[in-house]
C-alpha cells in the first residue's frame, strides 16, 4: 500500500487543528480494516496538559464509530523531519494494535511498525503466574 489516500486525509484534517498556544498544527488519519478512514487534528487547551494530540483524536473518532481493527495511522505536520508521536499516543496505538504508522512531512515519508515505535508495549501486563 502506498497510503497516499490516508496521508491526504491527514493533511486535510490538519487544517482544522486548534493550536493557538503552540501554533503547531498536526493532522492524523487512521484506516480501519474495512477501508474507512477516521481523521483527527490536535486540540489544544489553555491548561496545556489537557491538549489532545491529533493521533488520539483520530483513534477516538474511529472507536466511537465502532471500528476496532486497523491497518495504519498517518501523522502529518509541516516540519523539516516527519513529526514523531508522543509516548502517550504510542501507548494508545498499542491499545488498539495499530500495525503500521506513517509519519510525513511535505517532503519525506517514513513508515514504522508499532513494535519499532513502542517495543514490548504490552508484554507481561496482567499476565500473572498463578
Ligand atoms: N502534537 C500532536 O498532535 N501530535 C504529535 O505527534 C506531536 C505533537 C501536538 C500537541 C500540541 O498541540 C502540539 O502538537 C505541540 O506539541
Amino acid at each position: 500500500m502506498d497510503w497516499d489516500e490516508l496521508v491526504t486525509a491527514a493533511w486535510l484534517t490538519r487544517e482544522q487543528a486548534y493550536a493557538p498556544y503552540s501554533g503547531f498544527t498536526v493532522g492524523a488519519a487512521l484506516m480501519a480494516s474495512d477501508g474507512r478512514i477516521f481523521s483527527g487534528c490536535n486540540v489544544e487547551n489553555l491548561s496545556y496538559g489537557l491538549t489532545q494530540c491529533a493521533e488520539r483524536v483520530a483513534i477516538g473518532a474511529a472507536i466511537a464509530a465502532g471500528a476496532r481493527e486497523f491497518l495504519a495511522l498517518a501523522v502529518v505536520a509541516d516540519t523539516r523531519q516527519p513529526v514523531s508521536p508522543c509516548g502517550a499516543c504510542r501507548q494508545v496505538m498499542a491499545e488498539f494494535k495499530v500495525p503500521r504508522v506513517i509519519l510525513a512531512s511535505r517532503s519525506e515519508r517514513l513508515e514504522f511498525s508499532l513494535d519499532e515505535l513502542l517495543p514490548r508495549a504490552t508484554t507481561g501486563i496482567l499476565d500473572r503466574v498463578e
